[in-house]
C-alpha cells in the first residue's frame, strides 16, 4: 500500500542498491522509499551485528546511517535522486 501511494504521484528514477539497478520515487526521503521497497534493514550494528533500520525518520536517532555515493548519510534526511549508488551491504 505504501509503495503504491509513494509511486502514484512520484516520478521513478533509477538508482543502484549494492550495484543492482532499482527504481525509487524521485525526491522521496531515502529511508521512506527503501522501506516502501521492502528494505527495512539498512545496516548492521558495528558492535553486535544486529540489524538496524530507520527508527525516528526525523534525523534524531542515527539508525538510518548508510553510504550513498561513498558518503555516510542519514537516509531519512536524504532525498532520492537519479543515479544514486546506495550501499546496504552488511545489512543482515
Ligand atoms: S531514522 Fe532516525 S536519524 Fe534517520
Amino acid at each position: 500500500m505504501t509503495a503504491r501511494l509513494l509511486a502514484r504521484d512520484a516520478r521513478l528514477v533509477e538508482v543502484t542498491i549494492d550495484g543492482v539497478a532499482q527504481l525509487l520515487p524521485d525526491g522521496v526521503m531515502l529511508a521512506t522509499a527503501l522501506a516502501a521497497a521492502g528494505a527495512l534493514r539498512l545496516r548492521a550494528s558495528p558492535r553486535s551485528g544486529a540489524p538496524r533500520g530507520a527508527f525516528c525518520y526525523m534525523g534524531a536517532c542515527q539508525e538510518c546511517a548508510i553510504f550513498v555515493d561513498g558518503a555516510l548519510v542519514q537516509a531519512c534526511r536524504t532525498p532520492v535522486a537519479a543515479g544514486m549508488a546506495i550501499e546496504l551491504r552488511g545489512a543482515p
